[in-house]
C-alpha cells in the first residue's frame, strides 16, 4: 500500500469531461492496487483566467510543486481567443511547463490492432506503427525573446524568435538517445537545416552526441520530409527527436496514423520534479459539452503517469490493456467509429474501461 499525491488540472472546454473519466480510472487502480492516491484540483486556462484573473494562479503552481505528478486536461477556447497574450488560456500551459522545466514531451504513437482499419490510411502502409517522439517543450519559437508587436515602415510589424542554447539541445537529444536506447536504437533527429541556424546547431550537436550512444543508429531528416515520410511509411521510425514547434505539428499529424487525435497521451518531464501527464489534444470546442470527446488520451496519459512518475509499471500495463480489450470488442467515441449506432459517449467508454479493469479475466 502505497501513498501519491496527484494535482488534476481539468481546463476548458473537453478537458474537465475527459479528466472525469481519468479520475475514476485513478479510483479503480487504487482499490484495486490498494494505493491511495490524494487527488487535489487546480486551476489553469480559461477557466483560471475567469476565477482569478490568471490563467496560472499561484496557488496552482503551488500545488503542482507538491505533488508527485499532475494530470492535465485542455486549456482553451474561442471565449478567451481575444485576451491579451499574457491572459490567454494557453499561457497557462506554457507557464507550467517552464516553470517545472518540463522540458521533454514524450508523445507515443502506438497503433492498437483493433483500430488498423479506422485509420484514413491504408491499413497496410499504418500496420505496426510504434513512434515515440521526443519533443522539446521548453525552448525555441514557443518561448524566445524578443516576441513583439511594434509599429514598423509597412504597418505592423510583429516578432519571434527561434533560439536555442547548446545546453537546451543537448538535455532533449541526450532524452532521445536514451529512449532509443531501450527500443529499436535507431534515433531521427528532426530539423530544417537547410535553412534555420539553430538547426544547424541541432545538428552539430547531434552528431557529436552520437559518439557517446554507438548503439543507436542516429539519422537526420528535414521535417517537411517526415511531414510526408509518416504517411508514406510511418514503420521506418523508431524515436523521433525534435524541437517544439516540429513536434507539435508532427505529433498532430501522427496522431492519424493510430485512427485519431484522441488517442495519443503524452509525458513531459524534467530532470526533478514532478511529472505533467496530458492528452495531446486540446480543448475541442466544437464537441466541448455533449459526452463526445474520446477520453482514452487522457486515460492512457493516466498509465504513463503511473508508469513514468509513479514506477507503478503493473498498474500501468493494467490500464492499457483495459484499453486494448475495449478496443478489441469493438467499443469506439465518435472520432473513430463512423458506426453511429454504435458510437460510444465519452462517459460509456471511460464505464466501459474500468470494467475491464474491474475483471479483466472474465471480460477477456
Ligand atoms: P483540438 O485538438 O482541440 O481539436 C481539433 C479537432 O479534433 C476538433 O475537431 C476536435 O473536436 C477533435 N478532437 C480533439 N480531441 C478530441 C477528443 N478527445 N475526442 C474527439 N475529438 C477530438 O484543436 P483546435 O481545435 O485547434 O484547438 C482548440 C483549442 O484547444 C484552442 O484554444 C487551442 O489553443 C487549444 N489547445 C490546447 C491544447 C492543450 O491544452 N494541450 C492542445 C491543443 C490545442
Ligand atoms: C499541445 C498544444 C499546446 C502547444 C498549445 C495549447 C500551447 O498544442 O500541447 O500540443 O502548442 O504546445
Ligand atoms: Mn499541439
Amino acid at each position: 500500500m502505497s501513498y501519491y499525491k496527484i494535482a488534476i488540472l481539468p481546463g476548458d472546454g473537453i478537458g474537465p469531461e475527459v479528466i472525469k473519466e481519468a479520475v475514476l480510472i485513478l479510483e479503480e487502480v487504487a482499490k484495486h492496487f490498494h494505493h491511495t492516491f490524494e487527488m487535489k484540483y487546480g486551476l489553469i486556462g480559461g477557466v483560471a483566467v475567469d476565477k482569478t484573473g490568471t490563467p496560472l494562479p499561484t496557488e496552482t503552481v503551488e500545488l503542482c510543486k507538491n505533488s508527485d505528478a499532475i494530470l492535465l486536461g485542455a486549456v482553451g477556447g474561442p471565449k478567451w481567443d481575444q485576451e491579451l497574450s499574457h491572459r490567454r488560456p494557453e499561457a497557462g500551459l506554457l507557464g507550467i511547463r517552464k516553470t517545472l522545466n518540463l522540458y521533454a514531451n514524450l508523445r507515443p504513437v502506438t497503433l492498437f490492432d483493433a483500430l488498423l482499419h479506422t485509420s484514413p490510411l491504408k491499413s497496410e502502409n499504418v500496420i505496426g506503427t510504434d513512434v515515440l517522439i521526443v519533443r522539446e517543450l521548453t525552448g525555441g519559437i514557443y518561448f524566445g525573446t524578443p516576441r513583439e508587436r511594434k509599429n514598423g515602415e509597412n504597418g505592423q510589424e510583429a516578432i519571434d524568435t527561434l533560439r536555442y542554447s547548446e545546453k537546451e539541445i543537448e538535455r532533449i537529444l541526450r532524452q532521445g538517445f536514451q529512449i532509443a536506447q531501450g527500443r529499436k536504437k535507431k534515433l531521427t533527429s528532426v530539423d530544417k537545416a537547410n535553412v534555420l541556424e539553430s538547426s544547424r546547431l541541432w545538428r552539430e550537436v547531434a552528431d557529436r552526441l552520437s559518439y557517446d550512444y554507438p548503439d543507436v543508429k542516429l539519422e537526420h531528416m528535414l521535417v517537411d520530409n517526415v511531414a510526408m515520410q509518416l504517411i508514406r511509411n510511418p514503420r521506418q521510425f523508431d524515436v523521433i527527436v525534435t524541437e517544439n514547434m516540429f513536434g507539435d505539428i508532427l505529433s498532430d499529424e501522427a496522431s492519424m496514423l493510430t485512427g485519431s487525435l484522441g488517442m495519443l497521451p503524452s509525458a513531459s518531464l524534467s530532470d526533478t520534479g514532478p511529472g505533467l501527464y496530458e492528452p495531446i489534444h486540446g480543448s475541442a470546442p466544437d464537441i466541448a459539452g455533449k459526452d463526445k470527446a474520446n477520453p482514452l488520451a487522457t486515460i492512457l496519459s493516466v498509465a504513463m503517469l503511473l508508469r513514468h512518475s509513479l514506477r507503478l509499471e503493473n498498474e500501468a500495463d493494467s490500464i492499457e490493456n483495459a484499453v486494448k480489450k475495449t478496443l478489441e470488442a469493438g467499443y469506439r467515441t465518435g472520432d473513430i467509429g463512423f458506426d453511429w449506432e454504435r458510437v460510444l459517449t465519452t462517459t460509456q467508454m471511460g464505464t466501459m474501461v474500468r470494467s475491464y479493469l474491474k475483471s479483466p479475466v472474465q471480460n477477456g
